[in-house]
């Protein structure tokens, strides 16, 4: 299917001219955990940190980007792998133009995660288990769609009726129950910091 396609990535400006433009050393953080584990508020927080410290950072979110790109995707298990591995693909444009993507996404299954962390590479791609327990994000169910899941209102939802197998080695594990967000956050900084700071990595 490629045989006609030639690319020019080694003929574009490169990663490392952008990384010195903005000053930052780019990487995927992957956030991985279930519906309302709270993913997404870190992410947000997260960028907002990120972005008063002067790194230059940007969500990739799940209901965001499946009312966009993927919108065309349902949640069988063959389109979570492919709204994960386009999700990928864009968290390696953005990787490549120097900028650091926080990812949130359930990401459910061991296999969809090693796959975006080939599309990435593993050395860029920071796997951060967020680890809430399903009784919490349950009890939480800031959507109302646990409620509809037992129910039967949805089919396959993940931690009900669906699969979520936790990663067996993440970079970083963030337990979120007893702990407040801005601490989430901060242990996710300071696990970066030195990974996407310019000068400590030269
Ligand atoms: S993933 O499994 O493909 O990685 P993704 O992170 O994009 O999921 O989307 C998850 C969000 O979609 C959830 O937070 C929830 O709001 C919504 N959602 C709707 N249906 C489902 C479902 N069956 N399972 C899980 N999440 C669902």
């Amino acid at each position: 299917m490629t045989e006609n396609i030639h690319p020019i990535f080694d003929r574009l400006l490169q990663r490392s001219d952008r990384e010195q433009r903005l000053g930052q050393r780019s990487k995927v953080l992957w956030l991985t955990g279930l519906s309302g584990s709270g993913k997404s508020t870190i992410a947000q927080h997260l960028e907002r940190k990120l972005h008063n410290e002067g790194f230059f950072a940007q969500v990739l979110d799940g209901d965001n980007i499946r009312s966009g790109i993927n919108n065309n995707l349902s949640f069988s298990p063959e389109d979570r792998a492919e709204n994960i591995r386009r999700i990928a693909e864009i968290a390696k444009l953005y990787l490549q133009s120097g900028v650091i993507t926080i990812n949130s996404f359930i990401s459910p299954t061991k296999a969809i995660r090693a796959k975006a962390a080939t599309i990435v590479g593993a050395a860029d791609f920071i796997e951060i288990f967020i680890d809430t327990p399903l009784e919490i994000c349950e009890a939480r169910d800031v959507k109302g769609l646990y409620k509809k899941a037992r129910k039967g209102e949805i089919k396959g939802f993940t931690g009900i009726d669906a699969p979520y197998e936790a990663p067996e080695n993440p970079a970083l594990t963030i337990k979120t129950a007893n702990k407040n967000i801005e601490a989430s956050v901060q242990e996710i900084v300071e696990y970066i910091f030195p990974l996407i700071t310019y000068a400590s990595n030269v």
